[in-house]
């Protein structure tokens, strides 16, 4: 039988990347080019600079993907972009050069939701078992998604003020630690207590929706009166208690849902679920074998083109292609 080889391009955010993608599930080939040291001085992603990058490390990342996959792309049979959300000028470098690439050399074109990318990195490790509930937990997203088949997504719960990511990468700044502060508290919680009893979120009873905003000011608000009185705290001590407020809702939440929708399968997205607390704690609490629960390689919880190649695959196999129209949309709905 044939195979079905899907080149997919990722530039929504800060990391440039390409990847190829066999039959949906398996990685021929995963470049991604990131920027991060570009954007440290600046605290942030500052759009302007992440689409020059786009400009100027895009056919670098594409040549060393078909190198990775000894290809050439007369074999390759669709070509896949995020097409949105994600910062505009930077989605449109993607969504151009898979234009172009797609034009010429006649190649159906098909546009991917950058969180459908995320939750399809899955994929590339375990096949999905239905009803499924993801759990997407990222730079601009925090949403309980409930998957009855492939391509299907309905939204059960979401964030009502900042992303998870965004609280971490919020609260890190205020702590003094770079750019991208995820990765950094992760690692200074493990090191500390949580023993500053920060405020849980849990919003109504029976929602599922999150709020983040309340604790980031809370543990702004702590370091404020601590450097006004002259105390000193302990970074790790914030670190981990604040982490442990965020994990404990996340957690929590994700199982009455996962309980209530009767899921068959459990499984966690974005650049968050690299966070050791959160891969822990929800491992202890999905222990009792009744629900499978996955969480993808490190590697395949940040942003990468892969996972986009693996999403695209759904759209590949039901024929649906994207036409000429399709456009860069940072607000695209999932
Ligand atoms: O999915 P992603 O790479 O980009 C978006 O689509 O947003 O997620 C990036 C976010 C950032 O906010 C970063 O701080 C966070 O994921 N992150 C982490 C960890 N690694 C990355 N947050 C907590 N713990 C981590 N280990
Ligand atoms: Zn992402």
């Amino acid at each position: 039988e044939k195979n079905t080889y899907i080149l997919a391009i990722e530039t929504s955010c800060d990391e440039t990347a390409a990847a190829i993608i066999k039959n949906g599930t398996e990685i021929v080939a995963n470049v991604v080019a990131s920027q991060i040291e570009s954007h440290k001085r600046f605290g942030g992603v500052v759009p302007e600079i992440a689409s020059r990058h786009h400009v100027e490390q895009m056919t670098y990342v594409l040549e060393e993907t078909f190198n990775q996959a000894e290809l050439t792309l007369e074999e390759i049979d669709a070509i896949a972009v995020t097409e949105g959300p994600g910062l505009v000028g930077a989605l449109l470098v993607g969504v151009s050069t898979a234009k172009a690439l797609a034009f010429t050399h006649n190649k159906p074109l098909i546009g991917v939701h950058h969180i459908a990318g995320h939750i399809y990195a899955n994929r590339l490790v375990e096949e999905f078992q239905f009803p499924l509930l993801a759990l997407v937990v990222s730079g601009g997203h925090t949403e309980l998604i409930l998957m009855k088949e492939h391509g299907h997504f309905e939204v059960i719960g979401e964030t009502r003020d900042d992303a998870a990511g965004e609280a971490y990468d919020k609260v890190a700044r205020t702590m003094d630690l770079p750019y991208p502060g995820g990765p950094e508290i992760d690692r200074l919680a493990q090191l500390g207590e949580d023993n500053l009893n920060f405020p849980r979120a849990w919003l109504e009873e029976d929602s599922f929706d999150f709020s983040f905003s309340g604790l980031k000011s809370a543990v702004i608000n702590t370091l404020h009166n601590a450097n006004q009185k002259g105390i000193e705290l302990d970074r790790k001590d914030i670190a981990a208690s604040f982490q442990a407020s965020v994990v404990e809702v996340l957690v929590e939440k994700t199982y009455k849902a996962a309980e209530k929708y009767q899921v068959k399968h459990v499984i966690v997205a974005g650049g968050v679920a690299a966070n050791q607390g959160l891969r822990t704690a929800l491992k202890e609490r999905f222990n009792d074998q009744l629900i499978k629960l996955s969480i993808p390689p490190l590697a395949l919880c940040t942003d990468n083109a892969a996972m986009i190649g693996a999403a695209a695959m759904i759209d590949y196999e039901k024929g649906l292609n994207t036409d000429w129209s399709m456009n860069a949309n940072p607000a695209l709905d999932l």
